[in-house]
């Protein structure tokens, strides 16, 4: 059973009576990688530090443990931070960094005499942080001989050598190039299963953080807009935000006529949502790869292709109909200027409630803006005319 370690609970904060943090509600699992995801200035790090220490909410109380510890200092909390910048020291050697913390006398409980650990122990538990890092080797190292892979391993050692029940993680692979970036990430996850801690971890790329993390956190305007798991908060997303900030997608109006039934451009499609009022408008999002392409005339819609981009495993398809554009991933090739039909299976379509977000991602998909660019100077202007006045 999962066991709660961290709990924030209606956690508000403000700088100078500008609120960021707007009643943050949020549990943390014992050996859970939580990632809080969100677009730059949504509130990630205030709340990474709010759990850290280093801040203090204006309202609202922190748990660790179920114990309250507000005003518990960073350096008393069973917490440990790695950040973008990863400070290291660099006049020390590789070793001596990981080693610092290990060499700060602390307290002993017994008789309140500061003591220092044995080098010995000093010597063992440095190694096998250099171990599981894949440092192996570079004790003698200076910090500037070192890439900034390995850098940021450094920094992660020198984090967990600790052995902190919990480590804070603010964006550490913003610094490093795409392909070390992936197997940096690999490489947390791994570090994250073999010592058996809690990592959460901030993050503005939705990729890394489906691809990491037990627990995603979206985040937007100091809110929490949605709390899942990677594959809930991609298939369910919560509101036209999360579908638009998780993936690719395809955000249309809608109207619910009955359980499992949405009109979408005065077509009725089945699908498996319910729960809605009779004739609720609604927002569905339809995922780029969850449509198939079939023969026009058997198309449930039927629109005209508008752009091509070779993707390697799929094209990028961008499909004019009846003045809206869609964004649809398939491996079968339809030239620009092609007519076809499209078909969504009932588990394609997801139903949203309507929120402060709707419409706010034009009248047509989330694809990137580039797309909508190439497509609108290749989409001939009379035949968009012409589809606007599509009939039942
Ligand atoms: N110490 C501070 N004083 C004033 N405003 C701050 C402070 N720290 C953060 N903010 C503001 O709070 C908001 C959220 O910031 P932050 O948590 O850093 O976002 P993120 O990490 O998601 O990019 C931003 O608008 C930022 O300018
Ligand atoms: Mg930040």
């Amino acid at each position: 059973m999962a066991k709660e370690l961290i709990r924030l609970e209606n956690c508000t904060m403000a700088f100078d009576g500008e609120v960021v943090l707007d009643n943050i509600n949020l549990y943390i699992n014992d050996h859970e990688f939580l990632t809080l995801l969100g677009p730059s200035g949504c509130g990630k790090t205030t709340t990474l530090r709010i759990i850290g220490g280093f801040q203090t909410p204006t309202s609202g109380t922190v748990f660790f443990d179920g114990v309250r510890i507000n005003d518990v200092p960073p350096h008393k909390r069973a917490v440990n931070t790695v950040f973008q910048k990863y400070a290291l020291f660099p006049h020390l050697n590789v070793f001596e960094n990981i080693a610092f913390g290990l060499r700060i006398p602390k307290a002993d409980p017994e008789n309140k005499k500061k003591v220092k650990l044995p080098e010995q122990e000093i010597r063992s538990r440095v190694m096998e942080m250099l171990e599981i890092v894949n440092l192996k080797g570079f004790e003698k190292r200076r910090i500037n001989q070192l890439s900034g892979g390995q850098q940021q391993r450094v920094a992660i050692a020198r984090a967990l050598v600790n052995q902190p029940k919990v480590l804070l993680l603010d964006e550490p692979l913003g610094a490093l190039d795409l392909k070390l970036r992936k197997d940096m990430q690999n490489e947390l996850k791994r570090i994250q299963q073999t010592m058996g801690i809690t990592f959460i971890y901030v993050t503005h790329d939705q990729e890394e953080a489906l691809s990491m993390s037990d627990t995603v956190v979206v985040m937007d305007k100091g809110r929490i807009q949605q709390i899942g798991t990677p594959e809930d908060i991609y298939n369910e997303p919560k509101n036209a935000f999360v579908a638009d900030f998780i993936g690719e997608s395809n955000i249309l109006d809608g109207i619910m006529r009955a359980d499992g039934v949405v009109e979408i451009f005065n077509r009725r499609f089945q699908c498996l949502d319910g729960g809605f009022e009779k004739d609720e408008a609604v927002d569905v999002v339809i995922r780029p790869e969850d449509v198939d392409i079939v023969p026009e005339d058997q198309g449930q819609l039927k629109g005209t292709v508008t752009n091509l981009t070779f993707k390697g495993v799929h094209y990028d398809t961008i499909v004019d109909f009846y003045g809206f554009k869609w964004l649809i991933q398939t491996t079968d090739y339809c030239p620009v200027g092609s007519r076809i039909g499209i078909k969504i299976d009932p588990d394609g379509i997801h139903v949203m409630k309507k929120s402060q977000y709707s419409g706010m991602f034009g009248d047509y998909s989330s694809y990137s803006e580039e797309y909508d660019e190439i497509s609108d100077a290749t989409l001939v202007p009379e035949e968009a005319e012409e589809e606007a006045h599509y009939e039942e």
